[in-house]
């Protein structure tokens, strides 16, 4: 996709999310917000994601009971209204079971430069899902938001993180030193990974998702 500016008469701002479920076939990325937390399943699962150690390390989500649940379930709606950060919960097709979470956020949105964030709950781990819902959340803002570079960083030691990164065709593009302060309150290198909108896919082309 190019930066030409072409709109889209239901789209007037092309660097702008807007609010999408994109359907993965048993995979559904649906956008947290309040409405998410109808279901207490959801809203329980994001207290237990919270406390996982992993993710309280590397991702860590500030959210230790239902009340700070809410109120991170309201920011994601915060950033959804405002069109600057794109964040989905990915459940199971069928049970709509709580499997992880990926966002996409501007950080220069009049470059078109974004960078993106994911997590899984333990019980989804090591089948694909952070790779798969990885890759359609990074199409889908490089061909709805004209997205022109987006970023991932991850600390050194995050070797799941790195894997899902190249998994996405996000290519190593150097060391950033003690550039993030993580969960355990450290300062850590991160390896910083990017994917131009111009750049081919990775080998795995099964990634677009259906809007
Ligand atoms: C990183 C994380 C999202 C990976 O989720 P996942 O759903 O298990 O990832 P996938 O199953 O899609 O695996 C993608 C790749 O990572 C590899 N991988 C997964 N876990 C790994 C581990 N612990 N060590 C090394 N590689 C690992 C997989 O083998 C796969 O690579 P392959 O396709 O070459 O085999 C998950 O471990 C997590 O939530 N960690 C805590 C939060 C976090 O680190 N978020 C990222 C912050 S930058």
């Amino acid at each position: 996709m190019t930066s030409s500016g072409h709109l889209h008469p239901a789209h007037p701002d092309p660097r702008t999310f807007y609010r999408t479920t994109l359907e993965l076939g048993d995979m559904l990325l649906h956008p947290w917000g309040l409405e998410s937390a109808e279901p207490d399943a959801l809203l329980n699962g994001l207290v237990v994601a919270a406390a996982d150690p992993l993710i309280a390390l590397w991702n860590p989500l500030a959210i230790s009971d239902r009340n700070d649940a809410l109120a991170w379930l309201q920011a994601r709606d915060g950033g959804w209204d405002a069109g600057v950060s794109a964040s989905f919960a990915v459940r199971n097709a069928t049970d709509g079971a709580l499997l992880g979470s990926v966002t996409v956020r501007w950080v220069d949105r009049a470059d078109g430069l974004a960078m993106i964030g994911y997590w899984t709950v333990p019980t989804a781990r090591g089948r694909g899902v952070a790779a798969r819902a990885t890759r359609a959340v990074t199409i889908w803002a490089f061909q709805t938001a004209d997205a022109r570079r987006i970023e991932v960083a991850h600390a050194v030691g995050n070797k799941a993180s790195c894997r899902v990164a190249q998994r996405c065709g996000y290519l190593p593009e150097g060391t950033l030193r003690d550039s993030h302060r993580f969960g355990d309150g450290a300062y850590h290198d991160e390896h910083l990974h990017a994917r131009l909108a111009t750049d081919p896919g990775p080998a795995d082309r099964a990634e677009s998702p259906t809007a």
